[in-house]
This record gives structure tokens, C-alpha cells and sequence, in this order.
């Protein structure tokens, strides 16, 4: 059965969709088969996985999703297209409960193919991301090394515990990814110690610094292990998929 795991924070650009990609693709090229679902209407991780935006998002398009299920350039890396439609954005979140229960029978139904599942979510902490978090094993909230790194990670952290009292007691947080390191700035390490300190082993290792071929990678609509293996980007998320092979 397919880990399905939420990307979230509500703050945007702090590298959800890059990390969704990302640690995907570490766990194709590790052989295990894995899966991104845009469920977020910038579309971004379907562009950025060299896919087009679909009509109709595939969670509501009535089809089957393994027929929407789309190939990337990467065997065993796929990707269920988002859609850019506001109706459909709407319709997805949709009357919460509900929807959480439908994604989760979608997705434990029909996508029991994949060993790994990644929900990227939007940069809201509205009803996509709670229906998503309703759906999910785990939680993993990427954060930037920046000031204000810790700020709003509150809320989303209180709202997995709400999910996790209210719909979905498996919820786990899975891990927080710490990501944009410039270990140059003093001020990245003292927001990495913070973190650490706070948080503890939630943390993983990993820490993925700013670099340009993670940035170029999208736009050649490919993850940065393939568009740039050797690259310091490539080698982090790799690191970091090996812990979380090493927490399966
Ligand atoms: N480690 C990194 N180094 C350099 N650029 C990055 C890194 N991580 C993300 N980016 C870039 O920063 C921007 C925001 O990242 P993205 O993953 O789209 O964030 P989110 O999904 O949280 O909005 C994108 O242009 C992305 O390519
Ligand atoms: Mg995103």
C-alpha cells in the first residue's frame, strides 16, 4: 500500500513543491515507485515534472486515476497533474470531511501501485491542505533557513494535531526539511540551531543549501537529481531520501 505523505506550509516559496518533486525522485531512483499529486492550482509541480496543467483535476474528473496518471522522464516518477481551475480548487475543498474520506478511498483505492504518494499542497492552510493532511500518514513541513523561519509553523503543526484528533488518527508529522541553507549567513545557522533545539528529532539531518540547478531544474521540467546529479542540491535531497528510507 502506498505512504501517503502532505508537503505543507502555509507560507509559500518555501520549497514544498521542490521538495515534493525532489524526494520523489530520490525514492524512484531508488526503485521504489512514486507518485506527486498537484493539489495545488498553481500547478507547479506538474510544470515542473514536465507535464501539462489538466482540464479538469483528475481527483474530480470521474475517470479512473491511473488513466490521468501521468509519465515523467524519470522511470518510476510520476505525476497527477493539477488543474488551474477555481472551480475546481473549490470543488476540491469542498465540504471537508467528506472530501478528506473520498481522497483518502482515491487515493488507498486506486494508487495502491506506488510505494510513495506526495500531496504538494497549496500555500494555505485552508480546505485543500486540510483535505490533503485527511488523507495523509505523515506530514513533512518544509521551511526556509531565513528569518521568520519558525513563524506560522505553530499553526500548521496545531492543525495536523486537529486533523489528527478530529479525522485521521494515523496522522503523523513526518519530518521537518530545512531547506535554501546559505552557511554563509550567521543567521541561517542560528535559525537551523532553533529549529534543532525545538524540535528536536522531527528534524532531518539533511540540510538542502540554495543552489541554482534546484531553481533550473523546473524549467527543464525535470527534478534536480536528474537535470544536475552531481550538483550540492542533488546530493542533499539525496541524503535526505535516504533518511527517509531509513524512517519506512
Ligand atoms: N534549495 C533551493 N535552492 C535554490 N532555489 C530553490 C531551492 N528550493 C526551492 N528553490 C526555488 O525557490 C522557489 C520556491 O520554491 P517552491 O518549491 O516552489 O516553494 P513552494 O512550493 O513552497 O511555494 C522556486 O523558484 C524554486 O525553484
Ligand atoms: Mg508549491
Amino acid at each position: 500500500m502506498a505512504k501517503i505523505i502532505s508537503v505543507a506550509n502555509q507560507k509559500g516559496g518555501v520549497g514544498k513543491t521542490t521538495t515534493a518533486i525532489n524526494i520523489a525522485a530520490g525514492l524512484a531512483k531508488s526503485g521504489r515507485t512514486a507518485l506527486v499529486i498537484d493539489v495545488d492550482p498553481q500547478c507547479n509541480a506538474t510544470s515542473g515534472l514536465g507535464v501539462e496543467p489538466a482540464q479538469r483535476h483528475p481527483l474530480l474528473a470521474g475517470k479512473p486515476l491511473s488513466e490521468t496518471v501521468a509519465e515523467t522522464s524519470q522511470p518510476n516518477l510520476f505525476v497527477l497533474p493539477g488543474s488551474q481551475s477555481l472551480a475546481d480548487a473549490d470543488a476540491l475543498s469542498a465540504s471537508n470531511r467528506q472530501r478528506a474520506s473520498t481522497l483518502r478511498q482515491q487515493l488507498t483505492g486506486e494508487l495502491s501501485r506506488f510505494d510513495y504518494v506526495f500531496l504538494d499542497c497549496p500555500p494555505s492552510l485552508g480546505q485543500l491542505t486540510r483535505a490533503a493532511l485527511g488523507a495523509s500518514a505523515e506530514l513533512y513541513i518544509p521551511i526556509q533557513c531565513e528569518y521568520f523561519a519558525m513563524e506560522g509553523l505553530s499553526q500548521i503543526i496545531e492543525l495536523a494535531r486537529q486533523t489528527k484528533a478530529r479525522d485521521n488518527h494515523r496522522l503523523e508529522i513526518g519530518g521537518i526539511v530545512l531547506t535554501m541553507y546559505d552557511p554563509a549567513l550567521d543567521l541561517a545557522n542560528e535559525v537551523v540551531g532553533e529549529v534543532r533545539q525545538y524540535f528536536d528529532e522531527t528534524v532531518f539531518e539533511s540540510l538542502i543549501p540554495r543552489d541554482v540547478h534546484i531553481s533550473e531544474a523546473p524549467s527543464h521540467g525535470r527534478s534536480v537529481l536528474d537535470y544536475a546529479p552531481r550538483a550540492r542540491g542533488a546530493r542533499a535531497y539525496t541524503e535526505l531520501v535516504m533518511e527517509v528510507i531509513d524512517r519506512e
